[in-house]
């Protein structure tokens, strides 16, 4: 079978990840990686594997459904059924706070965080990754530039540069830093999608600022895998947000800074107005 190495590379984390893995790691990540392209060839030979949709029969879907695909997570109940009563913020509440009663399972900002962690990224970048997509329990449309919005007052503009850019650079490909074209976006975005012209004119400033490899890095430990097991925490962060994340002394969402609403919104979805 062929292998394509920057493709096999991209699917570990990049070169920089790749160095850490020890020949045996690297080895069963071979075959691991060998036997799934063989399932998805013997697929397409069959005639079995899934086709991605267009980008017209995604719009099609959209009577279809009781609620707008944009909707953060807090809004709308998992599968479009019903919400569920949320255990109020405490006092004082904190970003933790938030992650255990309004972000949860996290799953993918951690596994991210910890990824970025165990390839040696900077801090910021560390942190940009524990952070990146939280904003999607408020909402998923344009989620850098909100999530970005959200965090500016507490981090450093390195890790606000990194998550307002990352959404943007993902349709785009950097091969040398170990990032591809994810396959889950054709699925959700569809097969014939185009980034919109806003979308791509901010790649193209951002592909020439002198902090690029802030979100690059990001992309490349974002994570398209989402492991539903992997037992992760946010216990190991500590240290980190400790150092660089700025907690309001009356508690978030109370501190009058240009994003307290956005944390009321998160700790209260259920006011009518
Ligand atoms: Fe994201
Ligand atoms: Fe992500």
């Amino acid at each position: 079978m062929e292998i394509d190495r920057r493709a096999f590379i991209a699917t570990l984390g990049g070169t920089a990840a790749v160095s850490m893995m020890d020949s045996e790691a690297k080895a069963e990540a071979l075959e691991h990686y060998m036997e799934e392209k063989l399932d998805e060839q013997v697929a397409a030979a069959q005639g079995t594997a899934p086709k991605n949709p267009t980008v017209a029969e995604l719009e099609a879907q959209i009577e279809t459904r009781g609620y707008r695909r944009g909707v953060g997570n807090l809004f709308v109940g998992s599968q479009g059924g019903k919400v569920k009563r949320l255990e109020p913020m405490p006092k004082n509440a904190k970003l933790q706070d938030f992650f255990r009663l309004r972000f949860m399972p996290a799953n993918h900002v951690l596994q991210s965080a910890t990824r970025a962690m165990k390839t040696g990224m900077s801090e910021e970048i560390i942190l940009a990754c524990l952070l990146h997509d939280v904003v999607q329990s408020m909402i998923k449309v344009d989620h850098g530039w909100w999530g970005a919005q959200l965090f500016e007052p507490y981090i450093p503009e390195k890790a606000t540069f990194a998550i307002r850019y990352h959404a943007a650079l993902r349709f785009y490909p950097d091969s040398d830093a170990g990032y591809e074209y994810p396959d889950l976006y054709y699925r959700i975005f569809g097969q014939d999608y185009q980034p919109p012209e806003y979308i791509a004119s901010t790649y193209k400033m951002v592909r020439n600022h002198k902090w690029y490899m802030e979100p690059r890095l990001m992309t490349v430990n974002d994570l398209y895998a989402f492991d539903p097991n992997a037992k992760v925490s946010i216990d190991p962060f500590e240290d980190i947000i400790g150092r660089h994340f700025k907690h309001p002394k009356d508690g978030l969402g109370n501190d009058n800074s240009p994003s307290a609403h956005m944390w009321r919104t998160l700790a209260n979805p259920d006011a009518p107005l």
